[in-house]
């Protein structure tokens, strides 16, 4: 069977279950260009020729929990613990912004070391510092009321992948004690109390059917987050999943040009994953609809130890010491590097329908 996809202006044609599974098991070469460049046009309609960076700040690899796919695990002992103070936070803060970096993102290993207060005095001296400036949190679930907290002392945006929206699957990349349930829970929390939030999944973490990934793209189609980060699973030397083969880059770029196309206007990075996984991903991403990058801020001297999987990018591109090299590889593809804090834009969406309306048809055909 041959399936064409014909980028076709305002008429957005319902795809469910049935199509998404069909692309992503069945395009050919010519209907993938075809996809990648919709998805791209989508893109620029929403936001432009920008790609908005973002300034990532890894401050603690310690984390209570045990994600099999994740090198940060608890039971990981083979990694160098490193946290950073609230002073050695705002110094990457510092560097951050005189390299022009209007957006941060405090990423973390779910680590209670820094309770709710150490979290909210971080926020609000980040905030104070750099009032033009978006800050985003990534330090995995907390309740509710913290969230809100959180939003209230200044914090702008949260990300949580929600790794898979298979219960089965989830049970399978997660220890007990950790339930798709809270997962979603958190998500629409976050969503309901004002925050830009992020969701995301990897592509070809094991025990992934392609009707997971349909599952994926179709939540994200009803949830409509404002960002998603989807990259490929890699695997981590010592976890338990470290003798699985990572995941495909060439089917991360088809949900990654899906997303786009279900959710015009989000914000949708190409991934250090993306990234690692091909040293062309990240502008192959781009080419496939993403339009974030978020280099690397964290003090340099700590950043091999974030190591989430093995072979992650942590020089060239990747790294905010190299900006300049990175606004230029994004030239060669015709984008520029975009350091506004880049948010979430709504005006200019086409109405949101339930098939996530794309200003471009997809239309199939055998
Ligand atoms: N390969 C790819 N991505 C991973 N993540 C965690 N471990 C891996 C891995 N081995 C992703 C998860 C998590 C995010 C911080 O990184 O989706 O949410």
């Amino acid at each position: 069977m041959i399936i064409g996809i014909l980028a076709k202006n305002d008429t957005a044609k319902c795809i469910g279950a049935e199509e998404l599974k069909l692309l992503l098991t069945g395009l050919d070469e010519r209907s993938e260009r075809e996809l990648y460049t919709a998805a791209a046009e989508t893109a620029k309609k929403a936001y432009g020729n920008r790609v908005f960076a973002r300034g990532l700040i890894e401050f603690t690899n310690y984390c209570v929990n045990d994600c099999l796919y994740c090198g940060l695990r608890r039971s990981n002992r083979r990694v160098g613990r490193y946290r950073l103070t609230a002073d050695e936070i705002l110094e990457r803060c510092a560097e951050g912004y005189s390299k022009g970096f209007r957006t941060f993102v405090l990423q973390g290993g779910d680590d209670r070391f820094y309770d709710d207060r150490d979290i909210i005095n971080i926020i609000k001296s980040i905030k104070n510092k750099y009032p033009d400036c978006a800050l985003t949190l990534s330090i995995g679930e907390r309740g509710r009321d913290t969230y809100k907290s959180f939003f209230v002392a200044g914090a702008d945006r949260y990300l949580l992948r929600h790794e898979t929206a298979d219960p089965g699957h989830y049970a399978a990349l997660h220890p007990a004690g950790m339930r798709l349930e809270s997962r979603m829970q958190a998500l629409s929390d976050l969503k309901e109390i004002g925050f830009q939030t992020g969701a995301g999944f990897m592509v070809g973490s094991p025990y992934q059917t392609v009707d997971n990934i349909v599952g994926d793209l179709l939540f994200l189609r009803d949830f409509k987050p404002h960002m998603v980060g989807i990259g490929p699973f890699l695997p981590k030397s010592g976890t338990p999943f470290g003798v699985f083969p990572g995941g495909s880059v060439r089917l991360t770029l088809i949900c990654v040009a899906l997303t786009r196309l279900l959710i015009p206007n989000a914000l949708i990075p190409a991934t250090t994953a993306l990234a690692s996984a091909d040293g062309e991903g990240r502008k192959m991403g781009i080419l496939a609809g993403a339009n974030v990058v978020m280099p690397n801020l964290t003090p340099p001297g700590q950043r091999e130890k974030y190591a989430i999987y093995d072979n992650k990018a942590i020089t060239g591109g990747e790294s905010s010491e190299n900006i300049n090299r990175l606004a230029e590889e994004l030239r060669s593809i015709g984008y520029e590097l975009d350091f506004s804090r880049g948010d979430w834009k709504d005006r200019g969406a086409p109405p949101h329908t339930p098939l996530g309306a794309s200003p471009h048809g997809l239309i199939f055909y055998e």
